[in-house]
Order: structure tokens, then sequence, then C-alpha cells
């Protein structure tokens, strides 16, 4: 009995690691494009836009996906998000936090 519970258990945790892509840094630098008109790649803040230079993946990640699902309240960031899917929002994670604050 016990191992009947267990085993689906096991098969749903290992199915939640497989779906958080790693970051591809090349194609989060290709994304990033769109990024910089505003958010300048130096770490400067520019007219009230913050800089996502320097982040955690994790803390980038949660606040793209906090954008996206209306949690944080910006029509801009919304509508930057809302064509962004998992796989994109790992690699801008991944891209920026290789670059660092001037
Ligand atoms: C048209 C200008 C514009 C574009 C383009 C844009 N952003 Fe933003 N972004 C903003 C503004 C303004 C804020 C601050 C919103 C707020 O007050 O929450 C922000 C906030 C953020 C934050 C939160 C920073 C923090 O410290 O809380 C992240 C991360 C971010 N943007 C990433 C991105 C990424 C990645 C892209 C490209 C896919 C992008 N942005 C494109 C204007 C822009």
């Amino acid at each position: 009995m016990a191992a009947a519970v267990a085993l689906p258990l096991a098969l749903g945790v290992a199915r939640s690691w497989a779906s958080e892509p790693a970051g591809d840094v090349a194609y989060g630098e290709y994304l990033s494009t769109e990024c910089v008109t505003c958010h300048r790649p130096t770490g400067a803040t520019s007219g009230g836009i913050p800089p996502i230079v320097g982040l955690s993946p994790s803390a980038f990640v949660d606040a793209l996906l906090a954008y996206k699902d209306g949690q944080r309240d910006n029509q801009v960031m919304r509508n930057v998000t809302s064509v962004l899917g998992a796989e994109e929002i790992a690699a801008l994670a991944a891209y920026f936090a290789t670059l660092s604050p001037d």
C-alpha cells in the first residue's frame, strides 16, 4: 500500500523538476534586445525604469511571472511578459544574471 502511494508522488516530483528549464544564456541575450530599449544593460536607472542586471535568476523569474499573471500591476511589463513562455523567461533570467552593474 505504501509503495503504491509513494510511486506516483516520486513521479510527480521528477516531472516538476523537468518542467523548470535551465536558462539558455545565448537565447536570453537574443531576446534581451526588446528589454534594453527600456532597461539599461549597464544597470543604470533611467526615467523610473528599474535596473534588471545582477538579479538572482529566481528573483528575476518571480518578478516576470508576477507581471504576467497580474500580481504586479504594471501594464507595460504585463504586455511585455504576455508573450513570454517559461523557456524565454528562464533564458532572460540567465542572461541578465551574467551582467553586472557598472
Ligand atoms: C517599455 C519599457 C519596458 C520594456 C520594453 C521592458 N520593461 Fe521591464 N520594466 C519597465 C518598468 C516601467 C518597470 C517597473 C514596473 C513597476 O513599477 O513595477 C519594469 C520592471 C521590470 C522588472 C522588475 C525589476 C524589479 O527589481 O522589481 C523586471 C525583472 C523587468 N522589468 C524585466 C524586463 C524584461 C526581461 C524585459 C524584456 C523581455 C523588459 N523588462 C522590458 C519597463 C519596461
